[in-house]
This record gives C-alpha cells, structure tokens and sequence, in this order.
C-alpha cells in the first residue's frame, strides 16, 4: 500500500496513537506517498464534472490537506482559491506545492466546524476527509460550509460506492473501523477516522437537513474500471446552498 518513501509502520503506529490533528502534523512530509491522499483520478474526474457547472470565481478546499483539491478549484477556473486545513504541518507542505506551482492559493489553518469566511465562495469542495467528523461534527460542518458559499453555491465531494458485502474490500474497512473503535475506547487522545459511518444516503439526508438542495451525478473513472453491478464507483455529491 505504501511507497518506499512513504511512512514505516512504527511512524504510522505513533500517528494512530496521536490526536488527529497532531497525527496529521507527523504525517505531512510522507503524506503524499501514502494512499490516503486523494489519487488524480479522482480529481481529475471531479474537475472534468464541476467544469460543466461553471465558471466559479471563487473555490474552497475544506480539509485541504497537502493541496489535492486546489487543483481542481484551479481547473475549474476559479481565480480565488483557499485552502483550509486544521493541521500546521499538512499546510506547510501544501504550501511548498503551492509555491512550486507558481502560488496563487491562500492556506488558512482553521477549523472546518468554524470556518471564518462568510458568503465568500461561490465553489467548496472536500476530498478524503469526511470519515474524520463524527455525526454531530458533521453538523457543524455542514453549517460552517453553507455560511462560507454565497446564495446558490455549491459544495461537491465524492463519494465512493461500499464495497460488496464479505469481498476482501469489504473485510479491509470493516476490520480498520472496528480496529479504530477499539483504539478509540482503550486511548486517548482519540483519533475519529471511520470509513463506514458516511454513506450517500447519510450524506443526502445530513446535507437536506443542513439546507442544502442536494444531487448527485456518477464519476467516470474508466481506470478503476467496472463495478461488479455496473453501477458508478463513485458518485459526486452536488450539494447547493439555496
Ligand atoms: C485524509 S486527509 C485528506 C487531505 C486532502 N483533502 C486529500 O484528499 O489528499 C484529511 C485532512 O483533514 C484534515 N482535518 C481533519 N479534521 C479537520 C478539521 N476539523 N478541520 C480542518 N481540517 C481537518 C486533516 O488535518 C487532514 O489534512
């Protein structure tokens, strides 16, 4: 799973056992050679849809990480273009990026429950993240998001479809939440990342009650190829503040 530039596995051991943002502050400068940062696929996919739904002038990357979103806010011509992240060293990297790629991005640590922008983008998008939000942090998420969008923009993230019950892929998040849920109820500070506990119809409903109107549309990712079903792999959530 990981690069020989990636973490090791004592590395990642004291990552999990840390707060999620002190984790993520140890990660960063391996963070891009592990497969929790959001592939190009997938971005690239999101960029190819949202730019059907354009322009936007102003976009937003909620948990922003070491910056996979920003160059799809970039992509889809967004001439303002900021990147929120609670962690100190996730930021730094992205910062470095942002600085290769000729700058342009604004990098604020903050929050994503308590964002300080207010009707300031027309455009939010998140990537990766969610599963670190229990429910009730989600709400203040979801009401943080909507203050940041002007009236009528919107907030898009993925979603990927659940594996098939009892396929390996099923096993691998199941085992991981519940591994999590152990360490979580034997240590603190707690680490909340759980892969199961935000499903569209979750997002759907939490994102209606959060008033936004909400849609979705399938991603085309021909590289990972078909589902078993032939349903999407991954659908993007369209969620628009009215
Ligand atoms: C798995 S990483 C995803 C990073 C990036 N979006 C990507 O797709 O590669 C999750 C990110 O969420 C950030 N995060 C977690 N909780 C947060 C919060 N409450 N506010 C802001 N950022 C948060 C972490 O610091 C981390 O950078």
């Amino acid at each position: 799973m990981f690069s020989p530039q990636g973490p090791s596995a004592r590395e990642l051991a004291v990552q999990a056992l840390s707060s999620v943002e002190r984790g993520y502050d140890l990660l960063a400068p391996k963070f891009d050679h592990t497969p929790f940062r959001t592939p190009d696929v997938v971005l690239d996919a999101t960029a190819r849809e949202l730019a059907a739904l354009g322009p936007f002038e102003a976009g937003l990357d909620l948990c922003c990480g070491t910056g996979a979103g920003l160059g799809v806010l970039r992509a889809v011509g967004a001439r303002r273009v900021v990147g929120v992240d609670r962690s100190a060293g996730m930021l730094a990297v992205a910062d470095e990026a942002n600085a290769r790629s000729g700058g342009g991005a604004s990098l604020v640590r903050a929050d994503a429950r308590a964002l300080p922008f207010r009707s300031a983008f027309d455009l939010a998008v998140s990537f990766g993240a969610f599963g670190h939000f229990l429910a009730e942090d989600r709400r203040a998420l979801f009401a943080a998001a909507r203050e940041a969008l002007r009236p009528g923009g919107l907030l898009a993230f993925p979603v990927a479809a659940p594996p098939r019950v009892g396929s390996p892929g099923y096993w691998l998040l199941w085992g991981f939440d519940a591994a999590m849920r152990v360490r979580n109820a034997l240590w603190r500070p707690p680490f909340v990342m759980y892969y199961r506990t935000f499903p569209l119809s979750v997002a759907r409903a939490e994102l209606a009650e959060a008033g936004f109107a909400v849609g979705t549309v399938p991603l085309s990712l021909p590289e990972l190829g078909e589902r078993p079903d032939g349903t999407p792999r991954c659908r993007l959530v369209l969620a628009r503040r009215p």
